[in-house]
């Protein structure tokens, strides 16, 4: 079986659109999504539909859960109080233009998906998809975590030595197999933080063995930084978007 996993698009319709044209080059059995469908740019309406409309199954981010509810902020860190205002304004212009559908659409999403991979009928891998971890969808399971940590995850999941478990939240793509275990983050498609520009998701191939592969794909980035500057979103968030992530130095 082959799978591509995809991860916080955050409202990156270009992004989303240049990810599933590659997707559909590869040749996959499925795509799931990971949650974050919305925030940061101008079309949470736009991709909640086209994900809609491909029958893609997926779990709901923090951003999607908050929305839905209509909470008071989507849950995120802050490094800053400037990034903690710049988040209340994305999160307040996601709230004020989703759409009924698209609400209803983020509020029916799951928390966690386990998918039998061989089928029910027969042994095989389960892959547990999650936005952020088994317990919690804001917290961050970054590469750096200790063992112990994963571990622990992967025990409330309910895990077995060859199963998988796919997480997004940090938009820091990483792959590490810890007792037989398989840990994926898969990146962002809309918003990646490693410095790479470029929409990422990952392949997931699942035959004698595991194999991941973290893509990185080109898109139209202009055509999504020019509607940040047009729409009343920060201009901050389209710096970001050219820059991987990275801070832009000031002059
Ligand atoms: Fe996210």
């Amino acid at each position: 079986m082959k799978y591509a996993l995809i991860s916080d698009i955050h409202a990156n319709l270009p992004a989303l659109e240049a990810v599933l044209d590659d997707v559909a080059r590869q040749g996959v059995d499925a795509t799931y999504h990971l949650g974050d469908l919305v925030g940061y740019a101008p079309w949470p309406n736009e991709v909640v539909s086209l994900i809609g409309a491909r029958g893609i199954q997926g779990v709901a981010g923090n951003y999607d859960s908050t929305v839905a509810a209509g909470y008071k902020h989507c849950g995120c860190r802050y490094e800053d109080p400037v990034q903690e205002a710049l988040s209340h304004e994305s999160f307040n212009w996601t709230v004020q233009h989703v759409g009924a559908d698209a609400k209803r659409f983020l509020g029916s999403l799951p928390f966690r998906l386990d998918i039998a991979t061989a089928g029910g009928h027969q042994p095989g891998p389960r892959l547990t998809l999650v936005h952020a971890t088994p317990t919690l969808n804001t917290l961050y399971w970054t590469e750096d975590r200790p063992a112990d940590f994963s571990l622990k995850m992967a025990a409330h999941a309910g895990l077995r030595p060859g199963d998988i478990i796919a997480f997004g939240h940090t938009h820091l793509p990483w792959y590490k197999e810890i007792d037989g275990i398989h840990f994926v983050n898969t990146g962002s498609v809309g918003r990646p933080k490693d410095g790479d520009w470029r929409a990422g998701y990952v392949l997931l191939e699942l035959g004698t063995s595991v194999a991941v592969r973290s893509i990185r794909v080109e898109y139209d980035v202009e055509a999504t930084v020019g509607a940040i500057r047009q729409s009343e979103l920060p201009d901050a968030f389209a710096d970001f978007l050219r820059s991987g992530g990275r801070p832009v130095p000031r002059a």
